[in-house]
Order: C-alpha cells, then sequence, then structure tokens
C-alpha cells in the first residue's frame, strides 16, 4: 500500500532508524496522520504531518504513472481545528463524517431548506459506518489548494442555558478547574476558592468566558492552521480587538483580496441571517465560523457545528443582538459577526497589512 511505500521512502532516506513521522508525534507506521493518504481509514488524530506532505511529493513523482493517481489527486490532508480527535472520519467524494448527534442532524435538516443553506455545509443524511453512527457533510475544504482555516465560534456564552442550571443543581466543589483556573490567571480565584483550592462548574463555566473575546465581542478564535501546515490553538486568552486584529492580519498575511472576500462573505451571511427562519427561532451557541482561503486567493466563510444549536418554544424568537440575561436565551450571535465585521473592515482600511 501507499502507507507502506510512504513508510519505506522515508526509511531509506535514514536507514537504520524506525522513520519518523516529522510531526514527532510518534513513527511513520502509527502516525494517524498517515492514514489520509490512503483515505482507507480514520481522520488523524493530530491536524497534519508535515513529513508526510513532503515524502507524499516525492512518492507521488514515482508513481505518477499508475493508474491510483487519479483518485490520489484529489486527496489532501484534512485539518481539524476543534472538537476531539475521533470525532471525524473521511468519506468519499469529498465528504467527511461527523459523529452523529441528533440535535445537529435536526439543524442541519433544517438548514437545507433555509436562506442559509449557501453558508452552510451540504448536508447529506446519516451513516453507519463500522457500526457507528455518523452525519455525512460537505468537506469545505475540498475546493481548496493548500488552504489556511480559522474557526471562530460564535456567541457570547459557549454553554446552553440548561447546562448552566444542572451545573448548579449539582454544586460540587471541582479542584480540577480551580488548577485550570489558576493555570490561566492565578488571580482569578477569590479568596474563598483559594482556600477551597476548588471552584464550582458554573463559576468555572462564566469564568472561562471572560478571559476570552467571547464574553466582550461575542466570539473567540478557536484554532487557526496556516499555510506553513503549523497549527495554532493556543487562542484561550486573545481577547482584546487588538489581539484579535493582530491574529487575523497573520492569519491572511495582509492579502487585501482575501480579507476583502472574506468581509464580503461575512455581509452576506449578515444580511441572510436576518431574513432566516432558521436563525430566528434557533438558540445558537457553539457554533463557528469557518473562513477557508488558499494561495489563489479562494476565500469563503461558512457556518459550521450546530451541536448545540436548539429550537426555541413554538412562537417565541431571538434578537441575537441583545445582552444575555439568564433567562432570555440570547446567544449574542448578531453582535459578535457585527464585531468580527467592523475589526475586519478596519484590518483592510490600515495602510500597511502584515
Ligand atoms: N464540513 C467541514 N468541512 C471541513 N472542515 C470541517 C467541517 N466541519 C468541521 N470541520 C473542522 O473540524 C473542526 C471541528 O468541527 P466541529 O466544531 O463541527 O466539531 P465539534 O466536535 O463539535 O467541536 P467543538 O465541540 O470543539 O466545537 C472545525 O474547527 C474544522 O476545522
Ligand atoms: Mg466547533
Amino acid at each position: 500500500s501507499l502507507m507502506d511505500t510512504a513508510a519505506a521512502f522515508q526509511g531509506e532516506q535514514k536507514p537504520g532508524r524506525e522513520p519518523l513521522c516529522a510531526c514527532a508525534l510518534g513513527p511513520l507506521r502509527t502516525c494517524s496522520s498517515a492514514l489520509w493518504l490512503d483515505g482507507s481509514a480514520g481522520l488523524p488524530s493530530h491536524s497534519i504531518c508535515c513529513g508526510l506532505i513532503k515524502s507524499w511529493r516525492k512518492i507521488k513523482n514515482m508513481v505518477h504513472w499508475s493508474p491510483f493517481v487519479m483518485s490520489f489527486k484529489k486527496k489532501y490532508p484534512w485539518i481539524q481545528l476543534a472538537g476531539h480527535a475521533g470525532s471525524f472520519k473521511a468519506a468519499a467524494n469529498g465528504r467527511i463524517l461527523k459523529k452523529h448527534c441528533e440535535s445537529e442532524q435536526r439543524c442541519l435538516d433544517r438548514l437545507m431548506n433555509d436562506v442559509l443553506k449557501p453558508y452552510v455545509p451540504a448536508y447529506h443524511g446519516d451513516v453507519v459506518k463500522d457500526g457507528e453512527r455518523y452525519n455525512q457533510m460537505e468537506d469545505l475544504l475540498a475546493e481548496f489548494d493548500s488552504p489556511c482555516v480559522m474557526d471562530c465560534k460564535m456567541g457570547v456564552r459557549t454553554y446552553l442555558e440548561e447546562e448552566l442550571i444542572k451545573a448548579r443543581k449539582k454544586p460540587s466543589l471541582r479542584k480540577d478547574m480551580y488548577q485550570k483556573m489558576i493555570e490561566v490567571d492565578p488571580d482569578a480565584p477569590t479568596e474563598e476558592e483559594n482556600v477551597l483550592r476548588a471552584v464550582t462548574k458554573p463559576r468555572y463555566m462564566q469564568w472561562r468566558e471572560t478571559i476570552s473575546s467571547t464574553a466582550t465581542l461575542g466570539f473567540r478564535i478557536e484554532g487557526i492552521k496556516k499555510e506553513d501546515g503549523t497549527v495554532n490553538r493556543d487562542f484561550k486568552k486573545t481577547r482584546t480587538k487588538e489581539q484579535v486584529m493582530e491574529a487575523f492580519s497573520e492569519f491572511t498575511r495582509g492579502n487585501r483580496n482575501v480579507l476583502n472576500s472574506y468581509l464580503n462573505r461575512l455581509k452576506g451571511i449578515r444580511a441572510t441571517l436576518e431574513t432566516s427562519p432558521f436563525f430566528k427561532c434557533h438558540e445558537v451557541i457553539g457554533s463557528s465560523l469557518l473562513f477557508i482561503h488558499d494561495k489563489q486567493e479562494q476565500a469563503k466563510v461558512w457556518m459550521i457545528d450546530f451541536g448545540k444549536t436548539t429550537p426555541l418554544p413554538e412562537g417565541q424568537v431571538l434578537q441575537h443582538n441583545v445582552p444575555w440575561v439568564e433567562g432570555n436565551r440570547e446567544d449574542g450571535y448578531l453582535w459578535g459577526l457585527d464585531n468580527l465585521i467592523q475589526i475586519l473592515t478596519e484590518l483592510s482600511q490600515r495602510e500597511e497589512l502584515h
């Protein structure tokens, strides 16, 4: 198989040594990043494997006469910026499988009949593979050439009201959450929490939204994969407008065409959300805008991840741009989108970019 070829090839390069994958996470043979090479198994648990891509380029030359080339030509590394490793699987025809979630399925079904459809990955129903149920959807990376990707989680909070209520009902003291808190900010706990060396879950949930831009800007950056293959998920404390602008500037490398395409697309999403029946009657929590561009200056944004998007009771609607007060279920999605558009507009108007 090609995997073996790749292993043998790298072995050739370093005789006498177990071929290591350049991602440094383990030997090539066991590196799950390799799986996309033959497409036969699950998606990589870590995002991208530079070593394999390099050797793949060389192998491509070696095998370019083979009848497999046509199918391999379409292959590209999968990039997953958020979520649990193993919740996605590759599928044929530029599709991906995401672990099945009932509420996400309900949303995707409805979105396929909503004005938002052009801004959402095409949904192809649920399937069972290897005994597990998945939602099958369009792989948004498929139309790009070495894509750069950014995941922005939208809204002023990333948990549902019901999650907060549930956490309050079981107000156990969490030492692990206290630890996480002081790792980020040693001054965050109260005196009492310091004595207990623990915090409650609802306290932790609410605090967490204030360290990123979620509470103050209505969105936060979850991760960025740049053209050079590097992935950065260290945006937990990216909070201010200036920090966000800096991240976008680096992500787009100051390319005005890319930035303007993104802006137009965001404005399109903004205008469509205003008229969408789906948007009106759903609390949109934990959903992301996925930014993708490439060297050819293709640049688009899609709405993804509807696992926590919840329908409101019959007849109830949300404005999405008023403050959240517990009980009103407002998510701040439109407010966050407006802030995002404003920040990108400001960035594009800078004389010097990047
Ligand atoms: N249709 C798609 N096409 C291409 N990439 C995708 C697609 N859907 C998701 N991804 C990638 O996978 C990542 C995780 O997706 P998603 O947010 O849907 O998963 P999740 O398990 O719900 O994650 P989390 O709960 O952490 O937000 C995204 O950041 C993106 O990089
Ligand atoms: Mg997500």
